[in-house]
């Protein structure tokens, strides 16, 4: 009958759904922003083995944000010294392109980069995936989600800023909460398999908040890199994840 059809229907749409949200979808992605820089490559390996997913490397110019990190070599050492996991590159630059590419070569496994800092969006996210890289874009505060739809198809990943980029240690900006959401709504109607990943003020008690909204990817990196046990910290944080 029509109704065990649609029993059957919403049955098999929340195995989908429970699927999709089982542990092992979300991701904690601690910035190595706020790590011991003096020490990076020990910091990194030891977040990994404490249980984080992926190394979220943040990248920036004094000039899309007013501060200097760390470039492609610093990539390449990372490899260098045996990290094999994913390694999510967040671009604070202008321009785009250049640096993508030579990230690509240092080892980056996902390239996400602001749409405000690039004039060409679709062949700067397409020269990055040519290569065989993961694409995302970055939307800021108060930057409008209007580049998104005509992309959306071709990323792999939308990152939400939940503070201004250029620093760590900033306390999350609620509003966006809202725009977490209405992404989730554009990756479900999407029907693709695209990761919405939140950073900025990420801690215990904002990760719940983000993830309600439909964030499944997470950064933090004073609320980890700050604490003692970093695998207590991040097994705390996880439970948190609604
Ligand atoms: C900000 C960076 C973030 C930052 C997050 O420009 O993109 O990744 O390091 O730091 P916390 O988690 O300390 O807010
Ligand atoms: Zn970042």
């Amino acid at each position: 009958t029509a109704y065990e059809i649609s029993a059957c229907l919403v049955g098999s749409e929340m195995c989908i759904r429970d699927r999709h949200m089982s542990d092992q979808n979300y991701i904690i992605a601690p910035s190595i922003l706020a790590s011991d820089f003096a020490r990076l490559g020990e910091e990194v390996r030891n977040v990994l083995d404490a249980g984080a997913d992926w190394v979220h490397f943040d990248v920036m110019d004094n000039h899309y944000v007013p501060n200097l990190t760390i470039g492609p070599m610093v990539c390449e050492a990372l490899r260098k010294y045996g990290i094999k996991e994913f390694i999510d590159v967040h671009l604070m630059i202008d321009p785009v392109d250049d640096l993508a590419q030579n990230f690509i070569k240092a080892g980056a496994d996902l390239i996400s980069f602001h749409p405000e800092a690039s004039k060409h969006i679709h062949r700067s996210i397409h020269a990055i995936k040519d290569k065989g890289c993961k694409a995302g874009l970055v939307y800021n505060p108060a930057t409008p989600l209007n580049t998104l739809e005509s992309v959306l198809d071709d990323l792999d990943l939308v990152l939400i800023m939940s503070v201004n980029p250029g620093f760590g240690g900033q306390s999350f900006i609620h509003s966006s909460l809202e725009k977490i959401a209405q992404v989730r709504k554009m990756i479900d109607n999407s029907g693709r398999d695209i990761r919405l990943e939140v950073d900025g003020g990420i801690n215990k008690e904002t990760i719940g908040l983000a993830s309600e909204a439909g964030a499944d990817t997470f950064v933090a990196g004073s609320a980890i890199f700050n604490t003692e046990n970093y695998e207590q910290t991040i097994s705390e944080l996880r439970s948190k994840i609604v």
